[in-house]
C-alpha cells in the first residue's frame, strides 16, 4: 500500500486537507482588482493552499518561485516561459513585436519542454518591462491573469533595486492579480508594511496559521486506520501533540509511523520508533546547525527545550529578545501565540545532547 502521507513538496488532491476557508477567501479575493500577500513561517502550507485556490479558479495563472531565480534577466526569462505555458507562442507572436530585445525560445523536441533566454548583454530592466507589458496586453480587465510570486522575500537577494523596478511596472498593470507569498515574517512585513518600501501597502496581507487540530486529526486517523485499526485515534493524538499541528512535521511523522507499521508490524511502539528514526536520520544536519550557533542562541534554545523561563537573570532581556528575533529569522524559532522551536525533532536532539 502506498504511503498516504506526503511532505516536502506542494500537496494536492488526497494529500491536501482542510483550508476550506482560506481557499474560498483567496478565490473570492481574485475576483477583485487587488493583490494578495500571504505570510507564514516556512512549511505551513502557503504554496499548497495558493496552488489549490488558483487551480480551481477558471482563469489563467502562472507561478514563479523567486528562490529559483538567479538574476533579473533570469526572472524575466522565467516569467516569459511560464507565460508561454498558458499562451502558446503561435497565438501571441504578434504581441511580441514590441519587444526591444527579442527572446530566444527553444523547444526540446524529446520532452516538449521549452526554454526561454535572452542575450546575456541585454538590459535587464528593459527585458522585465517588455515581459510585463506583454502580460498586460494579452489580458483584459475582464480576463485578468493571476501571477503567483513565491518566496517573494528573495526579491532583495536577486538584484538591488529590483523591488523599485518591479513596483514601477506593476503599478501600470490593470490586467493582473498578484499573489505574493513569503516565509520570513520580518522581511515580508518590512517589504509591505514599511512606509519607505516600494511595496508599502501593495495589497491585502493574509497570515496562514497551522492546520486546525480537529481536521488534521480526522485526516490522520482516516489514513492510519488501514494499518493500525483501533490504535489510529490514539496515534493521531500523539502525533499532533508532538508536532503541535505543524503541517510539514505532522505529515513527516505520520509518514514515518506508517512506514514502521507496514514494515515492522511487530513493533510495540511505532510512534516512538518513528520519532527516533527521524532524529537519527537528521542528526548530522542537527550537529552542524548546532555547531554554528553562538552561545546565546544555544542557551535560548536549551531553555526553550527544557521549558524553562528566559528570565533567570543570566541574560539581559534585550539580549534575549534580539536573539529570539534572529533565531526566528533563521527559521529555528517560530512565533504563533508564543515562541516555540520550529522543528520538534531538532528539539528532541538538543534535549538528548543536554
Ligand atoms: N492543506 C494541507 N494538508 C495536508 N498537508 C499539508 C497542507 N498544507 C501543507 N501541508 C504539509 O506541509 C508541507 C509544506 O507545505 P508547503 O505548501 O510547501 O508550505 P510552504 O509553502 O508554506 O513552505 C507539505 O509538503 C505537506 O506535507
Ligand atoms: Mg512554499
Amino acid at each position: 500500500m502506498e504511503n498516504p502521507f506526503k511532505f516536502g513538496t506542494i500537496v494536492e488532491d488526497e494529500f491536501f486537507t482542510d483550508r476550506e476557508e482560506e481557499v474560498a477567501y483567496i478565490r473570492q479575493f481574485m475576483n477583485s482588482a487587488n493583490h494578495l500577500i500571504l505570510i507564514s513561517p516556512r512549511r505551513f502550507g502557503k504554496s499548497s493552499v495558493v496552488e489549490k485556490a488558483v487551480k480551481t479558479i477558471n482563469r489563467k495563472h502562472i507561478t514563479v518561485n523567486l528562490q529559483q531565480v538567479t538574476s533579473l534577466t533570469d526572472f524575466s526569462a522565467k516569467l516569459l516561459k511560464e507565460f508561454f505555458k498558458v499562451h502558446p507562442l503561435e497565438r501571441v507572436r504578434h504581441l511580441i513585436s514590441h519587444f526591444r530585445i527579442i527572446p530566444m525560445v527553444t523547444t526540446n523536441t524529446l520532452t516538449g519542454s521549452m526554454e526561454v533566454s535572452f542575450q546575456p548583454s541585454a538590459d535587464a530592466t528593459v527585458l522585465l518591462e517588455d515581459v510585463m507589458t506583454l502580460i498586460e496586453k494579452a489580458h483584459s480587465e475582464h480576463d485578468r491573469l493571476i501571477v503567483v510570486l513565491d518566496e517573494f522575500q528573495e526579491i532583495h537577494a536577486i538584484s538591488t533595486g529590483l523591488d523599485r523596478i518591479l513596483r514601477a511596472v506593476m503599478q501600470r498593470q490593470k490586467h493582473v492579480n498578484y499573489i505574493l507569498l513569503g516565509s520570513q515574517e520580518s522581511m515580508m512585513t518590512d517589504i509591505f508594511e514599511n512606509k519607505k518600501s516600494p511595496f508599502y501597502h501593495f495589497g491585502e496581507l493574509m497570515r496562514l496559521k497551522k492546520l486546525p487540530r480537529e481536521d488534521f486529526h480526522r485526516y490522520l486517523t482516516l489514513r492510519l486506520t488501514p494499518c493500525f485499526g483501533q490504535q489510529s485515534v490514539r496515534l493521531a493524538d500523539r502525533i499532533l501533540d508532538y508536532t503541535a499541528c505543524h503541517p510539514y512535521y505532522t505529515q513527516q511523522l505520520a509518514a514515518n509511523v506508517w512506514q514502521v507499521g507496514m514494515l515492522q508490524p511487530e513493533t510495540a511502539d511505532p510512534f516512538g520508533k518513528a520519532v527516533e528514526h527521524i532524529v537519527i536520520a537528521h542528526s548530522l544536519d542537527y550537529e552542524r546547525l548546532w555547531m554554528n550557533l553562538n552561545r546565546t542562541n544555544k542557551w535560548i534554545l536549551q531553555r526553550m527545550v527544557s521549558g524553562k523561563s528566559f528570565q533567570n537573570g543570566e541574560q539581559r532581556t534585550s539580549t534575549i529578545y534580539s536573539a529570539l528575533k534572529k533565531l526566528q529569522k533563521q527559521g529555528f524559532v517560530i512565533y504563533t501565540d508564543r515562541y516555540e522551536m520550529e522543528d520538534p525533532f531538532f528539539k528532541l536532539w538538543i534535549e538528548k545532547e543536554m
